[in-house]
């Protein structure tokens, strides 16, 4: 059965826990992490990150915090406690708090003595175009904006960053190998692009130099879930030339 090494997430965007447990369960072993966002947290609570943990799986809190530095820190804090494996926030949210963000985390941690859940900034949403980026106010193009977000949150001591498959190289190169770079915006075929504009394969998104891939809707959307999870592993796999069958 094609694995991965834990690199494919699977975005669990549903609205209730019987889409939860439908997907993990469908999945079954070939996916061992997921995203948690803002639809199935706000509307399940903590019980989903609950009905992951009972099934060994690694959760992905992906609430995009974006705050002043206090109330981000403390809700970092307040997510520790169901030690998640990766949490989410805004690039930009600053300086400030992204290191207040990094302190308690490190705090909770060493006071546990539990692994610290990594820390990943937000740059730029993969839905978002260059129209939409100027309209909203900035001026710089999107992929310097991505580039300069992915150093200042290297030098704030974040773990990686959340970017487009197409920043991926360009990140890889300026914070270096360590430097965690989970691309969304995963597709096996460009027609099922949805809202995300900036694309790729899933092999393309590993040779851009993504740790981690982000799916989503191609895979909640089709009647197989479990088979759409084995192509791109497949697609993934090519890439990483790793046997066919374990
Ligand atoms: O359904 P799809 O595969 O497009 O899902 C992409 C997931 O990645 C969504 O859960 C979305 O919130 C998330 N995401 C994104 N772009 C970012 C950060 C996260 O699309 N820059």
């Amino acid at each position: 059965m094609e694995k991965t090494n834990g690199r494919l997430i699977i975005a669990l965007d549903v609205p209730t826990l019987e889409d939860v447990t439908h997907i993990v369960d469908t999945v079954g072993d070939l996916v061992d992490c997921y995203k948690v966002g803002m639809e199935a947290f706000y509307g399940m609570g903590h019980t989903v990150l609950a009905q992951l943990a009972s099934r060994n799986k690694k959760v992905f809190v992906d609430l995009k915090l974006h705050d002043i530095p206090t109330t981000v820190s403390k809700t970092v804090k307040a997510l520790c406690q169901f030690s998640p494996a990766f949490i989410t926030l805004h690039a930009a949210g600053g300086v400030k708090m992204l290191k207040a963000a990094m302190e308690e985390a490190d705090t909770w941690a060493a006071r546990y003595q539990r692994p610290r859940p990594k820390l990943l900034a937000i740059t730029v949403l993969t839905s978002l175009g260059e129209r939409d980026w100027v309209e909203i106010g900035y001026q710089s193009p999107i992929r310097e904006s991505v580039l300069r977000m992915a150093v200042m949150c290297k030098e704030a001591g974040m773990d990686g960053v959340v970017a487009a498959p197409q920043e991926a190289s360009a990140i890889r190169a300026l914070c270096g190998s360590e430097f965690l770079i989970v691309t969304p915006g995963i597709r096996l075929q460009p027609e099922r692009n949805g809202d995300q504009t900036r694309t790729a394969t899933p092999a393309q998104a590993l040779k851009a130099g993504a740790h981690y891939l982000v799916v989503g809707r191609p895979i909640l959307s089709v009647a197989d879930p479990r088979e759409e999870v084995t192509s791109i592993l497949q697609d993934m796999n090519e890439y990483m030339g790793k046997p066919k069958a374990q």
